[in-house]
């Protein structure tokens, strides 16, 4: 299966981020991680911030809401230009509704599920979703080590989205790596966000390279 790599700019230099999008050309999407210090103890950037990235982005963005009240916010970042917007699954009153908003602004729609949340519910509404990101650290910061318990969920969504016969993506996020990423592809992800893997490398596009090959294997 093709593999997509999506680095998450939480890695990057907050005080250059033109210069470490600009790194990132070879990926798929550049990553966008927004906080908002209430649904994770994390802070990061918002809504004006993501409509400049997405001007200056060379590839598309995937915004990753970790915040309350996506039914509310998210909306906003796909009429910002998002050409993917996820939102959590503890955090949303109506995720069809949302999902369905989403799509209706020309994005791409996708739930979120932290490790300890089921995924089992939004495997009979794939047709509503274009992705399902499965959490594989607690989200709200990066550099965290890869959890292997969330293995189990992501071969579980992926059988069921083969058997429905759907194109709904699987996203992993978190602690993925030149050590992890073999797994979680095995496992059945074709998206993976890498935050410190890439942006720690002396060689960044080379390490996206890299961890595509690996997925590919
Ligand atoms: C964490 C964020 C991730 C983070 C991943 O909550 O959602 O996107 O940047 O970082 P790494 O790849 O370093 O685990
Ligand atoms: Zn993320």
């Amino acid at each position: 299966m093709r593999a997509l790599i999506n680095p998450s700019i939480l890695s990057a230099d907050f005080a250059n981020l033109e210069r470490d999008l600009a790194a990132i050309a070879g990926a798929d999407y550049a990553h966008v991680d927004v906080m908002d210090n209430h649904f994770v103890p994390n802070l990061t950037i918002g809504l004006p911030v993501v409509q400049r990235l997405v001007e200056a982005s060379p590839v598309p963005v995937d915004v990753h809401l970790m915040i309350e009240d996506p039914d509310r916010w998210a909306p906003a970042f796909a009429e910002a230009g998002a050409a993917s917007v996820t939102f959590h699954a503890e955090a949303a009153q109506a995720p069809v509704r949302l999902a369905r908003e989403l799509r209706s602004l020309g994005a791409r729609a996708a739930v979120a599920v932290r490790p300890a949340t089921p995924v089992e519910p939004y495997l009979d509404l794939l047709d509503e979703l274009d992705m399902i990101l499965v959490m594989t650290v607690e989200p709200g910061f990066g550099g965290q080590s890869f959890i292997e318990g969330t293995l189990p969920k992501i071969r579980r969504a992926r059988a069921a989205i083969t058997a429905a016969g759907a194109d709904t993506w699987i996203q992993v996020d978190g602690g993925v790596s030149r050590s992890t990423i073999e797994r979680v592809a095995a496992a059945g992800a074709n998206v993976f966000v890498a935050g410190s893997a890439v942006y720690g490398a002396d060689d960044v596009a080379g390490e996206i390279a890299a961890l595509r090959d690996l997925a590919e294997q």
